[in-house]
């Protein structure tokens, strides 16, 4: 496995992979990978020839006040992760390597990343799109590996490719979670002792609407169990709970069926987001 950190070096290791005629997978993250991170990896290994892992704190998608100087930074310790795991290579760019000076240029996906974390985040998923969309071009990849935790992310970027007849498929893997449900997330090291004890909750209360959706709830009462979960645990502070349509992303309120119940909640100085899918 190799390290590099210019996108000409991934440019010709690439060709190289493609005229020995391998298929292309890719994962892209931040680093501090953990088992959530690596079932991805897994899945591109298991279902590529040559796969490529990027590694970017991706200074476009933070917000003002976001964590994006305490981001864990772990090159090493993931370098060796994706060794042991059969990763064929990984690009891990400087920030000026990504953007050159006066960069302008960016994607925005309209519409899917209005609501959930794109009410509370401005701009975050225009980093997302516009660093994921230069990572395509850079990496040229058959197939992309992305997790349902972040499950708007994961329909914001399918869509992108579709739109932008980006030749690339999107393919979603479930979220790897704590023996008590947290969802792996490499912010969880942030988290306190008694933090850390609290965060099971959100799962749980997401759990408890899922089951009421499945007895046919609407989603405006799917919401609202899921909020008279979370008010048991007073340390979480939700900030948004949404039952909405798989696809669209649309809040149901009077609608039941398939649905997704996404929420975020700041725990500390943590912010955590989890989801749940139920299916029609
Ligand atoms: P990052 O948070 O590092 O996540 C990289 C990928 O791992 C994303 O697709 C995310 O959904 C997935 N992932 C994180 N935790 C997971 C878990 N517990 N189970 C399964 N998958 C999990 O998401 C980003 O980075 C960035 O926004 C990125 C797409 C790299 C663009 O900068």
């Amino acid at each position: 496995m190799r390290v590099v950190h210019t996108k000409s070096e991934v440019r010709a290791a690439v060709a190289a992979a493609r005229a020995e005629g391998k298929t292309i997978g890719f994962v892209p993250t931040m680093g501090a990978l953990h088992a959530g991170h690596m079932s991805l990896v897994e899945a591109a290994v298991a279902g590529s020839d040559f796969v490529v892992v990027s590694i970017f704190v991706n200074p476009m998608q933070f917000g003002p006040g976001e964590d994006l100087e305490k981001y864990p930074r772990t090159l090493d310790e993931d370098a060796a992760q994706c060794e042991a795991a059969g990763v064929a290579l990984v690009f891990a760019p400087s920030v000026s390597e990504m953007y050159a000076d006066g960069a302008c240029t960016t994607v925005h996906v309209a519409g899917l990343t209005e609501g959930l974390c794109g009410q509370f985040r401005p701009g975050h998923f225009d980093g997302v799109t516009t660093v994921v969309c230069k990572l395509f071009n850079i990496v040229a990849p058959d197939r992309a590996w992305f997790g349902e935790k972040d499950y708007q992310q994961l329909v914001v970027i399918r869509r992108m490719a579709r739109d932008l007849d980006l030749p690339v498929e999107v393919i979603g893997g479930p979220t790897v979670r704590e023996a008590d449900g947290l969802a792996l997330s490499s912010r969880n090291q942030y988290l306190s002792a008694t933090e850390r004890a609290a965060a099971p909750a959100l799962q749980a209360a997401l759990q408890e609407g899922a089951r009421a959706a499945r007895e046919g709830a609407t989603g405006a009462e799917v919401e609202r169990t899921v909020a008279e979960a979370l008010a048991r645990e007073p340390m979480l502070r939700p900030q948004y709970i949404r039952a909405v349509h798989p696809e669209t992303l649309q809040r149901l309120l009077g609608e039941s069926g398939p649905m997704v119940i996404a929420a975020a909640a700041h725990l500390g100085e943590t912010r955590l987001i989890d989801n749940i899918k139920v299916e029609g």
